[in-house]
């Protein structure tokens, strides 16, 4: 499948966002639009969307670097064009982005969930990594606040 894959820009959210939900990737506790916009706001995190020759969105990856390591959110393929590559050129295109700005090792949460996923990484060149993820809500800093 051709396609371009571009920043995306504000009026892409709508397609974006559904995009999200058809792949099954929001979470009760997280806001896609809240989201979206969030990683469209600063110069370390951005929203990449891969686009076909007709103009409809085939995939999208949130990507974002905290200054030490990559990040890869919401990697989508369309339903509809599985298995034609777009997962992998839209983390390939990610990867590019953190490499542009000095990041060399590129991370992701893969939900228990969704391990059969893990299979698509390990494709791509990804190793599960022996780690313990620890994390906590920090009650008075959410993005809806400081957004
Ligand atoms: C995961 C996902 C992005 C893969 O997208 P895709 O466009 O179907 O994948 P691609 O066609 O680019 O696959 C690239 C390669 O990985 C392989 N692959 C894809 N899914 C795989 C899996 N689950 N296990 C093993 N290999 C897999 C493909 O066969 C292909 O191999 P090839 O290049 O040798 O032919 C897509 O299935 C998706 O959107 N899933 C729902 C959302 C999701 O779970 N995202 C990940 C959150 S962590």
């Amino acid at each position: 499948m051709s396609l371009t894959v571009r920043s995306a820009v504000a009026e892409d959210e709508q397609d974006v966002v559904a995009l999200w939900r058809a792949c099954g990737l929001v979470a009760p506790y997280n806001d896609p639009v809240t989201d979206f916009r969030f990683a469209k706001a600063g110069p370390s995190s951005d929203v990449l969307v891969g686009v076909d020759d007709a103009g409809e969105l085939a995939g999208g990856v949130m990507v974002g670097h905290d200054g030490h390591r990559g990040w890869l959110y919401y990697v989508a393929a369309n339903p509809a064009s599985r298995g034609t590559g777009v997962g992998r050129l839209m983390v390939r295109a990610a990867e590019d982005w953190l490499r542009e700005r000095g990041i060399w090792k590129v991370q992701l949460l893969v939900r228990d969930t969704n391990t059969q996923v893990v299979g698509f990484y390990e494709h791509l060149g990804f190793e599960v990594s022996p780690r313990v993820v620890m994390s906590r809500v920090l009650e008075t800093t959410s993005k809806s606040e400081v957004a």
